[in-house]
Parts: C-alpha cells; structure tokens; sequence
C-alpha cells in the first residue's frame, strides 16, 4: 500500500485495509510521541501548516507531528493575515506555498476548498477540516481511539454500537466518521440530535447501506445504552447567527449524573474536542473528567499518532524511522 505523495482529502479514499495500515503505523509512532525516542528521518523537510480557521488541536498536532519527525513548521494562522484576504485565489496561494513546503496542512471555512487548493499544489495537501465538509485526519484518530479503547474490553468496532450526539448536520467530524464506520460490519448507530440538526441523508444513506442498524432520535438518555458514545459540541460557527445557534446550545447534555442512570458501566466517552464550557452548552460536564472511560484526552492525544503516521506515508518514509533514530538527551514526563 503506497500513499507516497497522494494528497489525504476526503475518507472516502480508504479502504479497511488501509485503515488497517496507517494504524500500524500510528501505533509505532507511540514512543517517538511518548519522548521515548527521537527520530530525524525528515529532517530538512519543511510542513506548511495553514489554517484559516480557528483551531488548537489540529494545528498543533500537526506541527507538533512533522517535529517530531525531525521536520520543521512555517505556518499561518487566520484568512485576515494572509494573502487570501487581498483576493489571491487558493490555486495561486497553493502554487507558491507548495514551493516552500515539502508537504501542506490546510483547514478552511468553505467545503471543497482544500480540495480546490490540493489542485494548485506540486506537494501532498492533508485537510484539516474544510467547512462543514471533512474532517478525515479527525475520523482516522476517532476510528484509532475506539478501536483502541474497545479492545481494553475485549470488544471490535464490527458488531459495535455507538451513540452520536448533537450538532450531527454541521459536525464534519461525525460525517467523515459515520462514512469510516461504513467499512465495518453490523455497527448499530443511535444519532441522537435536534430534528433540525440531524444527520445529513446521504450519510444515512451510506450507513444503511452498509448493512448498518440506524436508529434516529431526538432523544439522548433512553439511547444512551452504547459502547461508545460519541458527544459533539454545537457548531455555532456554521450557523446565520448565534440566536439561531443559542435555540439548541445545552439540549443535551452528558454529565455524571445521566451517565450513571443511562450508559453501561464501561460506555467510553468521546469528544472531537473543544467542547463547550460554557454553562449555556456544557455538553459534556467536568464532573466526568475522573470517569476513566473518558477518553476524550486519549483521543486528542491519538491525533499526534495519526498526523505522524500520515506524513510518514505520504513522504514515503513510514519503513525509515526506526532507521533515523537518536537519543533523547533531556529529561522527559511523559
Ligand atoms: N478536533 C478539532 O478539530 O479541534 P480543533 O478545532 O481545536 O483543531
């Protein structure tokens, strides 16, 4: 299997044995992430990292990812602050920004955008989210982390199910996930939202059509009964205004209380992160940040794992790291 120098814009480019394939190789990054190693099999490469929408996790994993790999970072951060802003096209930005880079990170607000900008560029372009779109580096550390999380119970993603909740019409993360789940056999899907921010059809239709069991609600605790359920923030960035956004902010609400009335003993807890705080939204309380089946940290930190593996494979070196291997000389708390 050879991503060398293929653009990562869309799930729909994997197959099962490829998800396969990039987690091997995520989960041979873990101790180069840990500290435990360092690696300098990219050194010299250069990771333009652009991002004309607001983000910490995506951006800094990926910077963080092509470091760890020996890399170093250029980045812009914010459509004010670059050439966008003066009416430059995503063609003539990517011709020139793919000339200082050796490969590109992009988030952007519009759909298809990072796919528009991917024609421009003489190097591989991995989407960081383009709109309401995609999300596929998100969906890769999603499928990681269930996997991951339900194997501790001796459980597979095949014959699971899982719980999505909240802002399903506009979560690009829940869309690139939900199309994943599709490669996979008898998955039960409780997608639990307000009817206006359901999940689209044609990712209902993929589900179902993968043989899926879908049940649609809008009602979170009596579907609650999963092996993962899997919390999504209100998008209000995607909405006409934050009135509009502020009618379903805080309808459903997971906190220590509804978890122990309504999830299984061991229901893992997921969040694409950020998740909102706020006392208005509070879609996820603090009060189960103890719970050890919260794995929304783990989750995060599983994106470090993906974003190497990717870069690894796409530049063509993912057999060559142990090869470029060094010490680590400081002393590291990880
Ligand atoms: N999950 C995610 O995309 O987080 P950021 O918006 O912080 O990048």
């Amino acid at each position: 299997m050879d991503f060398t120098g293929q653009h990562i814009l869309s799930v729909n480019q994997f197959e099962r044995d490829s998800l396969d394939y990039i987690f091997d190789i995520a989960a041979k990054m873990e101790p180069y992430a840990k500290r435990q190693k360092r690696t300098k099999v990219l050194d010299g490469a250069i990771l333009g990292n652009l991002f004309f929408e607001p983000s910490t996790r995506t951006r800094v994993s990926f910077g963080c990812a092509f470091n760890l790999l020996g890399g170093s970072v250029r980045e812009t951060t914010g459509m004010q602050t670059s050439a966008l802003a003066k009416g430059e096209s995503l063609y003539d930005t990517a011709r020139v920004v793919s000339s200082y880079s050796d490969v590109i990170a992009m988030r952007h607000p519009d759909a298809g955008s990072v796919a528009e900008f991917a024609e421009g560029s003489r190097v591989p372009v991995i989407n960081g989210g383009d709109g309401a779109n995609e999300h596929p580096t998100q969906a890769l550390l999603d499928l990681f982390t269930i996997q991951s999380e339900l194997r501790a119970f001796d459980e597979k993603i095949d014959g699971m199910h899982i719980a999505m909740v909240g802002d399903l019409k506009n979560g690009r993360t829940v869309h690139s996930l939900s199309k994943l789940l599709a490669l996979y056999k008898n998955v039960k899907l409780s997608l639990i939202s307000p009817t206006e921010l359901a999940m689209p059809d044609y990712v209902v239709d993929t589900l179902s059509n993968a043989g899926h069991e879908i049940i649609i609600s809008d009602k979170m605790e009596s579907n609650l009964g999963a092996d993962i359920v899997y919390q999504t923030r209100i998008q209000e960035e995607r909405f006409a205004s934050q009135d509009e956004a502020n009618k379903y902010r805080g309808q459903f609400r997971l906190n220590n209380e509804i978890y122990t009335k309504y999830c299984k003993s061991n229901t893992v807890i997921m969040h694409p992160l950020p998740r909102d705080s706020r006392s208005d939204a509070n879609e996820l309380d603090n009060d189960l940040n103890q719970n050890p089946n919260l794995a929304i940290f783990r989750q995060a930190d599983n994106g470090v794992l993906i974003r190497m593996a990717l870069f690894a494979m796409t530049l063509g070196v993912a057999d060559k790291v142990d090869q470029y291997q060094c010490d680590v000389p400081w002393v590291t708390s990880k």
